[in-house]
């Protein structure tokens, strides 16, 4: 999972849910999850639709582990060259690439090395049938391979990246079948011909992410009433939904336009896929009216938008004065355009925003005071991962209102993600 694991865990299972997939998490931590899966999945489609999923590994055996015992000592018997080939590489022709990387499920001591010893012991093993075989391992002291050395090694194609995720009393062994294309996403996010720094970009993990969240069907239409530059825009549209997006901002819509032309073009996105127009939030009603009226969309079903966060504070940290004067503001802005989105949302449509949380240190916030202005309108909070799941999983950062806060380590104003339900 990626580093804000809560929000990655939530978009799995949301989408896992809407394929119609029932999901069983075996074991979970702070970086792999394991879930047995009801059907067959197609793995590369679901890691292109995933922004929160760094690599897709399949389980190809459990191991028994006494809680005294190394992972090492416990697999000893295990990677035997027939098993090697068997289960793991597709092809034991040319020169084979291969790296190890280890997960863990709960705190393991004396772990250190482990990758290193596991990999020696394969490579060993492989070479003494006459197999010319490299070994790539993690660098410095970490256990898991980057995405980015598993790609420009060509593990998953020349070889097999073998994951070993080990808990107190078993090891799970793993073949990676996907990683993240961090290449396409740089591309994504950097190469579109406009960026705003002044307002803020979405990084495109992120827009995907709640897109996600909100479990809509594809093909449907999907609002961002905040639209900057389109990151959302362009990433629904990618996810195959038809986007309508504005912003009170002409130059903002016009940065849009370029960037969406871009995107269009460099993904094969077809023109009506999205509507741009420059207008309030407040009433944007007026829009979508317009939009059916010429019959461009039928329904909007949804929202996913990054409200403005107020100021962004780079470097100091607000006064509580300050602090409160801009939820006051937001609040209030956010009042008026949930009054407006009932003018033409459905009951049970959702809508996915962000709120500005300012980061007191590296777990504590000061968090938006209330979520009334949605609820006043008839909107209720949908928890990002369902409640009772969220209780049996304590180290997950599901907020006690059921949001999950996105933030990075160099920022004042972290992004609070909140789902709302219309009743
Ligand atoms: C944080 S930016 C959104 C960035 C966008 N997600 C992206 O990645 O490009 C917030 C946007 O809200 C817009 N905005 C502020 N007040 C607005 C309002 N009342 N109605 C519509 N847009 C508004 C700003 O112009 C700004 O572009």
């Amino acid at each position: 999972m990626g580093r804000v694991y809560t929000l990655s865990l939530a978009e799995l299972l949301q989408v896992l849910q809407s394929l119609g997939v029932e999901a069983n998490i075996l074991d979970v931590s702070h970086e792999v999850a394991v879930i047995d899966c009801s059907t067959t999945l197609d793995l590369p489609a679901l890691q292109r639709r995933l922004g929160g999923i760094i690599k897709i590994l399949k389980i190809v055996d459990v191991v028994k582990k006494r809680e005294q015992d190394s992972v090492n000592f416990a697999l000893k018997n295990y990677f035997k060259p027939s098993v090697i080939k068997t289960n793991f590489l597709k092809s034991t022709t040319g020169k084979i690439q291969f790296g190890v990387s280890v997960y863990l499920l709960n705190n393991i001591e004396n772990i250190f090395g482990e990758p290193k010893r596991l990999g020696m012991f394969i490579k060993r093993a492989m070479q003494d049938t006459g197999s010319s075989i490299r070994l790539v391992l993690p660098e410095f002291n970490s256990l898991a391979l980057a995405s980015v050395v598993v790609t420009h090694n060509q593990l998953t194609v020349k070889g097999a990246e073998i994951c070993v995720i080990a808990a107190t009393n078993k090891v799970y062994v793993a073949k990676t079948v996907t990683v993240q294309d961090f290449e396409d996403y740089g591309r994504r996010d950097y190469q579109r011909p406009v960026r705003d720094d002044v307002r803020g970009m979405m990084p495109p993990k992120v827009a995907q992410s709640m897109l996600n969240l909100i479990g809509v069907q594809r093909g449907a239409t999907l609002l961002d009433p905040f639209c900057g530059i389109g990151t959302i825009v362009q990433e629904g549209a990618l996810l195959d939904y038809k986007m309508v997006g504005t912003d009170i901002d002409k130059f903002a819509i016009q940065g849009c336009e370029k960037n969406l032309e871009w995107f269009r073009n460099r993904y094969k996105v077809p023109k009506g896929k999205y509507h741009i127009e420059v207008s309030d939030a407040k009433n944007v009603s007026t829009f979508i009216k317009h939009l059916k009226e010429i019959k461009a969309i039928t329904e909007v079903t949804g929202i996913v938008t990054e409200g403005t966060l107020g100021p962004l504070y780079s470097h100091k940290f607000p006064s509580p004065g300050e602090i409160s004067q801009n939820f006051a503001n937001l609040g209030s802005l956010y009042a008026t355009c949930f009054d407006d989105f009932n003018k033409f949302l459905q009951p049970k449509s959702k809508i996915a925003i962000t709120i500005p949380a300012y980061k007191k240190s590296l777990t504590e916030y000061i968090m938006f005071p209330t979520l009334d202005f949605a609820r006043v309108y008839g909107y209720n909070i949908v928890s990002v991962i369902d409640q009772k799941v969220a209780k049996t999983l304590p180290f997950l950062r599901v907020t006690p209102r059921g949001t999950v806060i996105y933030d990075r380590k160099d920022q004042i104003v972290a992004r609070e993600i909140v789902v709302f339900e219309k009743t």
